[in-house]
């Protein structure tokens, strides 16, 4: 999708489809010629628009208005929205214009408030949103959806400055094609979406950007290596584990570390889980998809910033040679874990590359997102990714980026006494507590293998896709995870 910002001749305007947002009661904007306000109250008397959230009707030929089409979106009573119901109304919005035959709209942005974001903020947002909105998973249809989307071209109204704005919006275009990739990887199959799939992402990525480069050690070398915890994993699967290494060069000094669970499929193992929804475990590898599409956008924003990246990407199967409950597996780092049941694996692999970008990275900073625990789905739903740190003004950095993106996470705790459902009668610590805090507890054994840096652990079990009707990658935590990025490039975190 393209995207223009230009200053406010609404009248003149010649677009197939000028879109205005509307709260619920609102008289239309004193910018409008009296014209196109007498049919919007017209539009409302009638009762056909009440302004009702993510209500849309379209006009055709509108009053006073040189454009084909007026459309008008509800954002409800209240003054200001909150960033997910920004999310809901540009997705209703998106759906409207492109069941319309329009091939280009406008967004009058004058009329839209959105708590704590200025202009800038509600173009570049606005335009990630649309990239996520117009997204479909259509890769594998043999048969494309009959009425291919005519809509290539968004235009932002507003009074501001068109140069800033232009860029606010590129900036959106960018994060949104991180969010895109993400959600493309983590729809992808996992007959085909095998971990040297990913690795092959990883390289063509590579060969893309300059400032990227990318490195993948096979499994082999990982078992000479001494990474137990990851190959005690990927040994029950016919294929080969793979982890793989990002390293961008925007900056020097000590990187900022990304880790990501790439489990391709989660089958459970020999403590295999029960067949309903076990289709849904070829999204195991989300974490995986959210570094994809956090370096993504690092590059396509070229930001001042040095990171490194770890995907661990394994499938997790049962068979002859598979990991065993009662196993006792030594660890990348020299600790030994009695396993208590292999569908907990996320943390066996994640173990040895948290061990693995510490040593050889020296990163200033961790932060590693998987969709690790059931216990984190029924803690928080799909509203909220987990988070958890050793560090506060990092936690509370990444919280203020989901605030802000509207990709929320909310806090919990590494209490030290959650630790203790992690010992272990014949080995260093179990790799599993009990019935209970079950995503608490995955956090404390990580926590295991971090050493004398900060830290952040993202649980995003419940975030990362959506079931149902719906079914699909989200592509969270992309849009928190580049917020904070950029704030620290620009040296406000
Ligand atoms: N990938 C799953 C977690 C999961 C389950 C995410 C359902 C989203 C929906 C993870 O590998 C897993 O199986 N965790 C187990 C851990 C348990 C055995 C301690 C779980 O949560 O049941
Ligand atoms: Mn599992
Ligand atoms: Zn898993």
């Amino acid at each position: 999708m393209e995207y223009a910002v230009s200053g406010k001749n609404v009248a003149t305007l010649r677009s197939d489809c000028v879109v205005l947002v509307l709260n619920k009661g609102a008289e239309a904007p004193q910018e409008l010629p009296a014209k196109t306000r007498q049919q919007i109250r017209e539009v409302m008397d009638d009762g056909d628009f009440s302004g009702a959230q993510q209500q849309t009707v379209m006009l055709r030929q509108p009053e006073g208005l040189a454009a084909r089409r007026l459309l008008l979106v509800g954002t409800g009573s209240q003054d200001s929205l909150t960033v997910p119901a920004w999310g809901r109304l540009i997705t209703a919005m998106a759906r409207a214009v492109s069941r319309s035959g329009a091939r280009n709209a406008a967004l009058l942005l004058d009329n839209l408030a959105v708590a704590e974001h200025d202009e800038m903020a509600l173009v570049r947002e606005s335009a990630r949103m649309l990239e996520e909105a117009t997204y479909r998973f259509d890769s594998f249809r043999s048969k494309k959806p009959s009425e291919p989307m005519k809509l290539r071209r968004w235009r932002f109204v507003t009074s501001g400055t068109a140069n800033r704005l232009s860029r606010a919006a590129q900036e959106g275009r960018a994060i949104g094609a991180g969010v895109r990739l993400s959600r493309e990887l983590g729809n992808t199959p996992a007959n085909v979406a095998i971990p040297e799939y990913l690795a092959e992402q990883a390289r063509s990525m590579s060969r893309d950007y300059d400032r990227l480069s990318v490195k993948v050690i096979g499994e082999k070398q990982l078992e000479r290596m001494g990474m137990g915890g990851f190959c005690a994993v990927s040994r029950g699967s016919e294929h080969e584990g793979k982890m793989i290494v990002f390293e961008y060069k925007g900056d020097t000094g000590k990187p900022l570390s990304l880790v990501g669970k790439g489990i391709t499929f989660d089958s459970g193992g020999i403590s295999i889980k029960p067949g309903a929804s076990m289709e849904e475990m070829k999204f195991d590898m989300c974490g995986a998809a959210g570094v994809f599409g956090a370096m993504k956008t690092l590059c396509e924003l070229n930001l001042k910033l040095h990171v490194v990246a770890v995907v661990a990407a394994a499938e997790n199967m049962p068979d002859g040679c598979a990991y065993r409950p009662g196993d006792i597996i030594k660890t990348y780092s020299g600790q030994t874990v009695e396993i208590i049941n292999t569908d907990a694996e996320g943390r066996m692999v994640l173990c040895d590359a948290l061990t693995y970008v510490q040593n050889k990275y020296k990163p200033h900073t961790i932060i590693d997102m998987a969709t690790l625990t059931g216990a984190c789905v029924m803690a928080l739903g799909d509203q909220a990714s987990a988070v958890y740190s050793n560090d506060d003004d990092l936690s509370r950095d990444l919280l203020a980026s989901g605030e802000y993106t509207g990709d929320r996470g909310w806090p919990m705790p590494l209490f030290d006494e959650y630790g203790e459902q992690l010992k272990s009668t014949c080995a260093d610590m179990q790799h599993v507590g009990g019935p209970r805090a079950g995503s608490i507890t995955a956090a404390k054994f990580l926590q295991q293998f971090i050493g004398d840096v900060r830290w952040a652990h993202m649980d995003i079990a419940g975030t990362a896709w959506k079931s149902g009707s719906e079914k699909g990658s989200t592509g969270r935590p992309v849009p928190l995870l580049t917020r904070y990025m950029m704030d620290v490039a620009h040296g406000e975190r």
